[in-house]
């Protein structure tokens, strides 16, 4: 660990799971180089400092907050919502409490690098640069082959792509080679325009940016990232995996009881589920995944997060007998310490939604998956999956019946999991390679530690 003693890096979080994973890895990594880190944070879901003792947590508080009537995020309120009118809102409440929290950081004794903040933040970080003269590095912690679906959407809108009228279609995207029209992100929203807008703002507070930090490696997505560089004419630092930068020191509890169930299954037997912390399912598509897992035979491990399954707390859903029935064929758990669960060599498929983080985890552990995209980058991120990293095979939530599943996973497991498991090795090496010294990502974050210090020097 590096030593460089008054040097601080603020970072402005985003209060979800996909986006706040990242943000912290990405302080481990900074404070690994010697930078001090204060994470500015919402009050919103607010994060359980204890587990991050190396950092100073700063809570912002929005000026309604608790007062039922007028709180735009009291509890009702964000239930009704989808997930882009929640950013919305987030950024329109926490926009004046963060100027204040970083006034009031900037006031103290110590030298503040730069702001980095989640890209979703956009504009709104303008003040820090405005007002305040700290320089803004944003965060990109999706991939750069959906990112680059995002910024071409004024030109999908001017082709008529979007909005998209069938979701369905196999027509290729001919702007976007290889999408189809049915990959092209989008999400269930009362308003689609809301997704519309906030990816603007975000390429905007991207312009306008000292930098962008991707959680990519260049091995990965080089044409997609050069690409992305001459249309944004910013610095690009592609230092990711950025999980991986950080596996000597402790971030999440270990889980015994899941270790010890792996512990006593074959070789890459199991398939593991899981499809993240934002997306939720039909009670009837639930029923339908349970029916698949069990068929299929093969021993399973399911991640079902309470708010998975819409208007249910947690497996209420389940027909009375199914956990008899399954046995010691499968387990089910509400969480799982995922990076730990994709290391173990009884794994042998990931059934993933395919958000970042986890594609690039299970990349990152020669995992192929099965990939069931449902909204947004995830639908980008899958067709690269399958169709050009060749690490994963389609399971279409719309064609999703109880057969298909059980079909799909065994193909999975006993045959396109041979098929494809020299591929993901070679994909795995490549991602342990970029992080030794010499390696592009080891390359792009001493570029990026020059790029902070030359800010203050
Ligand atoms: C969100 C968006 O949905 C996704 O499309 C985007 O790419 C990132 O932001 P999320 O849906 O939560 O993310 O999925 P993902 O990106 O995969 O992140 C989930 C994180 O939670 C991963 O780091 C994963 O390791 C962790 N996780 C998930 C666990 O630790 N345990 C679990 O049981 C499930």
């Amino acid at each position: 660990m590096e030593e460089r003693r008054g040097q601080r890096i603020i970072m402005l979080a985003l209060p979800f799971t996909g986006h706040l994973n990242p943000m912290l890895d990405l302080a481990r990594i900074l404070h690994h180089r010697g930078f001090s880190i204060t994470i500015l944070h919402s009050s919103f879901r607010f994060p359980d400092p204890s587990r991050h003792p190396h950092f100073t947590f700063r809570i912002m508080h929005h000026n309604n907050e608790g007062k039922e009537d007028k709180d735009p995020l009291s509890q009702s309120k964000v239930a009704a919502m989808d997930l882009f009118a929640l950013v919305r809102v987030i950024k329109q409440s926490y926009a004046e409490p963060f100027r204040q929290a970083l006034a009031a950081e900037v006031s103290r004794r110590e030298t503040v690098c730069c702001l980095v903040t989640d890209a979703l933040w956009g504009t709104y970080t303008e003040v820090a640069e405005e007002e305040l003269g700290v320089r803004r590095l944003m965060l990109r912690a999706i991939s750069a082959v959906s990112f680059r679906a995002f910024a071409a959407f004024p030109l999908l809108r001017a082709k008529g792509y979007l909005p998209i009228q069938d979701s369905t279609l196999d027509d290729p995207v001919i702007e976007l080679p290889p999408l189809k029209v049915k990959d092209l992100p989008r999400i269930e929203a009362k308003d689609p325009e809301e997704l519309y807008s906030i990816m603007s703002d975000m390429m905007e507070g991207i312009k306008s940016s000292s930098g962008v930090i991707w959680n990519a490696f260049e091995e990965l997505e080089r044409p997609q990232l050069m690409d992305l560089n001459r249309t944004f004419q910013v610095p690009f630092f592609s230092i990711g995996p950025l999980h991986k930068h950080c596996e000597d020191l402790p971030s999440m509890k270990k889980n015994n009881e899941i270790t010890d169930w792996l512990d006593k299954q074959d070789p890459k037997s199991v398939v593991y589920a899981s499809f993240g912390s934002v997306v939720a399912i039909e009670a009837k598509v639930f029923l339908e995944i349970a029916w698949g897992l069990r068929n299929s035979k093969q021993p399973f491990l399911w991640v079902v997060r309470p708010g998975l399954v819409r208007g249910s707390g947690w497996i209420e859903a389940l027909p009375s007998g199914f956990m008899e029935d399954i046995g010691h064929q499968g387990k089910i758990v509400k969480w799982s310490n995922q990076l730990e669960v994709l290391a173990h060599p009884a794994v042998g498929a990931f059934w993933t939604h395919c958000g970042w983080n986890s594609a690039m985890e299970s990349i990152c552990e020669g995992v192929p998956m099965i990939c069931t995209p449902c909204q947004t980058d995830q639908l980008v991120n899958a067709r690269y999956i399958v169709d050009v990293w060749r690490v994963g095979i389609m399971l279409e939530k719309r064609k999703m019946d109880q057969s298909e599943i059980e079909q799909v996973l065994r193909s999975a497991i006993i045959y396109k999991g041979a098929e494809m498991s020299e591929t993901c090795l070679a994909w795995k090496e490549k991602a342990d390679n970029c992080l030794r010294k010499g390696g592009s990502s080891s390359n792009s974050l001493d570029k990026l530690v020059t790029h902070v210090l030359s800010f203050v020097s």
